[in-house]
């Protein structure tokens, strides 16, 4: 087979199938290989079928389709899934290719990789990738690092693929090691803590304020006008107005309880070694896992009735509260998460910029919002800013 791909990309779930899409969208070739076959035949011919991806069944002939230096980009499990891919790909390439994993790996695994990687002459970039679906597809934001002599190499294709906020691409060099995995794991522990406050908001309004989900929509679709204005205050008000076929709120059947992936968690250790409390994000993770108590909870709520429609107050008033709470919930959450980067950047040596990944954060992953802006302002014009 020629040489022509501009990049190679395996694993075609969702994430790796709308990540290809999106990189042929924007006129690079992309060579695809999945585990099994039949995937990448499902997928070209659907929805890759009119794009320059070319399926390839071995990973032999994933690495003699690229031109070099070559770049394969892994959108598979991580863990111990990436080890062994990297361990299958390394003997087949040469001295200066580069393998990217856009999966949610553990940072320390990251710098362990590029690391190892960097002995055999291979450059290895962990980047962070974060939009869901949607943003694969249409504009992803992007947190790469690693291999920081990689980067001049797939700059252009990744910028051009990112999502755009204020005319800038979401997608920028993190720094060296394992940087880039350590802005992503971040973000998602931030999204836990933004997720939290949200719910907690619901269920004051719910049921401190006997609220139903029709009538919450409006709130938060009013709160999505102003300083709160994001993805996930916007889903929720969509959320809020979404009913089951039989014209009952669809919220209220579904059973409250959320298991977790693992990225939070992962902040909220990585903040005990750092001695940076994100305590917000902590309080998250742990109200996901008592979710999970769905056993002891029911028990629980046979006894304590808890507080349903105790809240006698002005509804306006506190639902005006409750918007001003969120805002300086998010404040708080930020400034700790921003603390935690200037910790890691000093104990890792690397020499994270705030400003970037506040910015690369304003648009495509989950996380946006108008907020960010307005925290990318404030790193721009004080650099030096110690604390948000
Ligand atoms: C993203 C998301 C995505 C997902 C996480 C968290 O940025 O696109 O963070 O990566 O939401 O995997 O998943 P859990 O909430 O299930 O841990």
């Amino acid at each position: 087979m020629p040489q022509h791909a501009d990049l190679g990309l395996i694993g075609l779930a969702v994430m790796g199938r709308n990540l290809a899409l999106n990189i042929a969208d924007h006129g690079y070739t992309v060579a695809v290989y999945n585990r099994s076959v039949e995937r990448t035949d499902e997928f070209l011919a659907g929805e890759g079928a009119d794009a320059p991806i070319v399926g390839v069944p071995t990973l032999e002939e994933l690495v003699q389709a690229l031109v070099q230096p070559r770049v394969v980009v892994l959108m598979i499990k991580a863990g111990e899934p990436v080890d062994a891919q990297i361990d299958a790909l390394v003997p087949l390439l040469e001295s200066d290719d580069i393998i990217i994993d856009g999966g949610n790996s553990q940072f320390a695994d990251t710098e362990r990789r590029t690391a190892e990687l960097a002995e055999v002459g291979i450059h290895f970039i962990g980047m962070g990738v974060s939009g869901g679906e949607e943003g694969a597809r249409y504009g992803p934001s992007l947190m790469p690092g690693g291999s920081t002599e990689a980067w001049p190499h797939v700059k252009d294709i990744f910028t051009s693929i990112a999502a755009i906020a204020e005319g800038e691409a979401c997608c920028e060099w993190v720094g060296a090691g394992g940087a880039g995995h350590y802005a992503k794991m971040v973000h998602n522990g931030i999204e836990y803590g933004d997720m939290q406050v949200i719910a907690e908001a619901y269920d004051i309004m719910s049921r401190g304020l006997g609220l139903d989900p029709p009538a919450l929509q409006p709130i938060f679709a009013r709160w999505n006008t102003g300083r709160l204005d994001s993805f996930l205050i916007e889903i929720t008000a969509d959320i809020m107005a979404t009913l089951d076929t039989d014209g009952a709120p669809l919220l209220d059947k579904v059973l409250d309880a959320a298991g977790p992936k693992g990225t939070g968690k992962w902040t909220v250790v990585a903040s005990m070694d750092q001695a940076a409390p994100t305590t917000l994000v902590a309080e998250a993770v742990y109200a996901r896992i008592v979710s999970s108590l769905v056993n002891q909870r029911t028990t629980a709520s046979g006894i304590l009735t808890g507080p349903h429609g105790a809240i006698d107050d002005d509804i306006g008033a506190v639902v005006a509260d409750l918007e001003d709470a969120l805002y300086a919930s998010k404040i708080v959450s930020y400034a700790q998460g921003f603390m935690l980067f200037e910790a890691a950047s000093e104990e890792f040596g690397w020499d994270l910029d705030t400003g970037t990944i506040a910015s690369l954060w304003r648009a495509g992953c989950i996380i946006r919002s108008r907020f960010l802006a307005d925290i990318t302002a404030a790193y721009r014009s004080n650099p030096g800013l110690s604390n948000l």
